[in-house]
């Protein structure tokens, strides 16, 4: 059988028979490279053999769905974003820049997981020695877990056959090869081709499958982007790596919410859970600065705080300049015309930065005023009174919108210690008595209000 070629882009897996400079798709630049498609046959020799036998449609209540198991990973914010634990037969993909933790997180659920199923941990990167002292530094320990170190992805599967477990982690899908394929490991042929396989061995054996995968800024490792289609879970594990937290976010799950959020600090002893993000966002908030506020945003069912700081300042050159880190660019941009056109605040002729403490990425509508504020107690150098967080969405004539939640944010904040809450004007039941809440309508209101 002939084999096709195809281009195939690194970023988001289009396919095309000519080759493109740039992606038609997604507009990436230099990302489609050459693609082996494998002929259908030899594509499925390498599972071990199985009659096929015939598979007849079912009526959709004659399914069985009771009985669904799930393994614990004993890690709690893991087990949060997953859904409450891996479920038998799945099939996730845990995505993240090198360095990030990832196989430091995949060894330390692996603790707990022994206990209650079979694991075999798979490593094409490190030695058994390497993976056996991390894990003595991680304080792993368990007679029931394997590990292999392998990166043929025949000799896996084999490995994985004779072993039986009942869950097996590919670390990483990058180094993962099968030897029939002339490309070289890490390419997309070899990342696409190893991925379909370990994606129908999870099906028929009902193996549950954690794949690591490494992604850069750059897009230029060809990875996760590619594979997400297929698999069942896309966990992405992302973060400062110069800072101490990380955060895990569930970008597509066929069994759970995508919208719960992990996190976790690296410490010296591997990663552990942070069981109050909030108190954790907020330390070194420096106490009577001009130039920012805090916000309450809701990641999931949990409210988070987090300080918006921004600084304007007087711009040397004609066009001023912007840079936003953690919050989206274009809806600060946004919110510095209504503040001029809305306020009255002059800042054309400044430039203007914001960034969120701690490496958080906030893209909720309701950190629109929090950042407003910021700005503007910044371009005034004054600061907010001591005490004060705010939330809110801002409409496009300056006014401002209710937000969800509005009770539970309140609350954390004044489990945090704020007293004042700057706010739209919107119902909110079951505040806390000591907490002092001001309704405000427009932006301007907001800002006459504490600056
Ligand atoms: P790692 O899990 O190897 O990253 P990935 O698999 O995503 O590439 O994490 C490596 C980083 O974590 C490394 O820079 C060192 C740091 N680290 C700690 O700070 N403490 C620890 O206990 C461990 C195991 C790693
Ligand atoms: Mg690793």
């Amino acid at each position: 059988m002939k084999q096709k070629t195809l281009f195939l882009c690194s970023d988001c897996g289009y396919e095309s028979p000519k080759w493109y400079g740039k992606c038609p798709s997604c507009g990436a630049w230099n990302t489609l490279s050459e693609y082996k498609a494998q002929p259908e046959t030899r594509a499925r020799s390498v599972l071990p053999s199985e009659g096929r036998t015939r598979i007849r449609p079912v009526r959709m209540d004659e399914i069985q769905t009771s009985g669904e198991i799930r393994f614990g990973s004993g890690i709690g914010e893991l087990d949060r974003v997953l859904g409450g634990g891996a479920v038998r037969g799945s099939f996730v993909l845990v995505g993240g820049e090198p360095g990030i933790g990832k196989s430091t997180l995949l060894l330390q659920m692996c603790q707990e997981m022994c206990r209650t199923a079979k694991v075999l941990y798979v490593s094409g990167e490190e030695s058994l020695r390497q993976i056996r002292l991390r894990a003595q530094r991680l304080q792993v320990s368990s007679q029931d877990l394997y590990v292999l170190a392998e990166t043929d992805m025949e000799q896996i599967l084999a490995e994985t056959d004779a072993l039986a477990p009942d869950v097996l982690i590919v670390d990483s899908i990058q180094t993962a090869y099968r030897r029939e394929l002339p490309s070289a490991p890490g390419g997309p042929t070899q990342i696409k081709e190893c991925a379909m396989l370990l994606m129908q061995y999870a099906k028929r054996r009902g193996v549950t499958i954690f794949l690591v995968g490494h992604v850069n800024k750059e897009g230029t490792l060809a990875g996760p982007k590619i594979l997400e289609h297929m698999v069942d879970c896309v966990l992405y594990f992302e973060g400062e790596q110069t800072g101490p937290f990380r955060c895990l976010r569930a970008a597509k799950n066929r069994y759970g919410s995508t919208n719960e959020i992990g996190v976790f600090e690296m410490s010296d002893h591997g990663l552990l859970e942070v069981q109050n993000p909030s108190a954790a966002m907020l330390a070194g908030h420096p106490a009577g600065a001009a130039g920012n506020c805090i916000a309450c945003a809701m990641e999931g069912t949990r409210p988070l705080l987090a300080e918006v700081q921004a600084l304007v300042a007087k711009s040397v050159f004609g066009t001023p300049r912007r840079t936003a880190a953690g919050v989206d660019y274009n809806r600060m941009v946004l919110l510095l015309a209504i503040l001029e056109k809305r306020a009255g605040l002059f800042l054309a002729g400044s430039d203007a930065y914001v960034n969120v403490v701690g490496g958080m990425r906030l893209d909720e509508p309701a950190i629109d005023l929090p950042m407003v504020l910021a700005l503007v107690s910044s371009f005034r150098d004054k600061p907010l009174p001591e005490g004060v967080m705010s939330f809110g969405e801002v409409g496009l004539t300056g006014e401002l919108r209710a937000v969800s939640c509005a009770a539970q944010r309140i609350s954390e904040a004044y489990r945090l210690g704020f007293h004042t809450c700057i706010m739209p004007d919107q119902p909110a039941d079951g505040i806390p008595p000591g907490m002092h809440v001001v309704r405000v309508k427009t932006i301007a209101q907001a800002i006459a209000a504490v600056l």
